[in-house]
């Protein structure tokens, strides 16, 4: 699969054509910092998507999908995860808009649901995933959604009916040294209805139990070593 990604707000002027404005929903710059040719710096200050660009954005989403099929790819992955630009539209803290695009829950989640939707066109839903991260912030940033339960909850509900292959979440901050919040992973598995993949601090021991008891079928470990 390959995944589409795009960073938003986590990005900056040295790294964008003729040295503009990073995109994001809203002009709030983030915290931390990103890679440029120098070394780490801050992101820049981004500014605010016009509602007539949406399109063109989503027709990029597209492309990437007909490229990935091109180049022989087995499907795509919209990456809707690690504070990026599809995460930046869900959460509210990222996200004032005051158009169909901000606001309610209904309004932020259109974006990632529309993009969903164009890719799955090109694709087939069962060529698609969607991988999200509802607890992760930006590096050191405090960029949370307010209810992310209900959020992620509400998103994942109509993304399910698009038939999509799988949900892969990054399930991070919930466990171990790094549980800093309660979010209940299973209950947004269920509100998918699909097939599901795990991530974030597994290790071969807790994959196995979770494979037991929760039946999860698919585990992702990233640099996380399997024990
Ligand atoms: C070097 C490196 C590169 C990564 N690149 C991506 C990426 O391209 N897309 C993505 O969604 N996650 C990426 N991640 C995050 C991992 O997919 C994974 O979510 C993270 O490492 C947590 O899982 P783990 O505890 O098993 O390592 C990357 C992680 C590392 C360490």
């Amino acid at each position: 699969m390959l995944q589409l990604w795009h960073v938003g707000r986590i990005s900056h002027v040295n790294l964008q054509e003729g040295g503009q404005a990073p995109v994001a929903p809203s002009a709030i710059q983030a915290g931390d910092t990103t890679f440029i040719e120098s070394g780490l710096v801050r992101p820049s200050m981004p500014r605010a998507l016009r509602t007539d660009e949406i399109p063109g954005l989503i027709e990029d989403y597209r492309n990437a999908a007909r490229k990935a099929k091109a180049a022989g790819f087995d499907g795509v992955e919209v990456h809707m995860a690690n504070s990026y630009l599809l995460d930046q539209f869900i959460r509210d803290s990222t996200n004032r808009r005051d158009d169909i695009y901000g606001g309610p829950v209904e309004n932020r989640t259109r974006l990632p649901i529309e993009v969903a939707t164009a890719v799955a066109e090109i694709w087939g839903a069962d060529r698609v995933g969607v991988r999200l991260s509802p607890l992760t912030c930006f590096a050191g940033d405090t960029n949370l959604d307010g209810d992310p339960q209900h959020t992620y909850g509400f998103l994942v509900e109509r993304l399910g009916t698009l038939g999509l292959a799988y949900l892969h979440c990054i399930e991070g901050q919930t466990r171990g040294d790094n549980a800093k919040n309660a979010f209940d992973f299973q209950a947004l598995r269920r509100a998918f209805g699909g097939q599901y993949i795990a991530n974030n601090s597994y290790d071969r021991a807790l994959a196995i139990e979770t494979q037991i008891r929760l039946q999860v079928t698919i585990l992702n470990f990233g640099r996380s070593a399997p024990k």
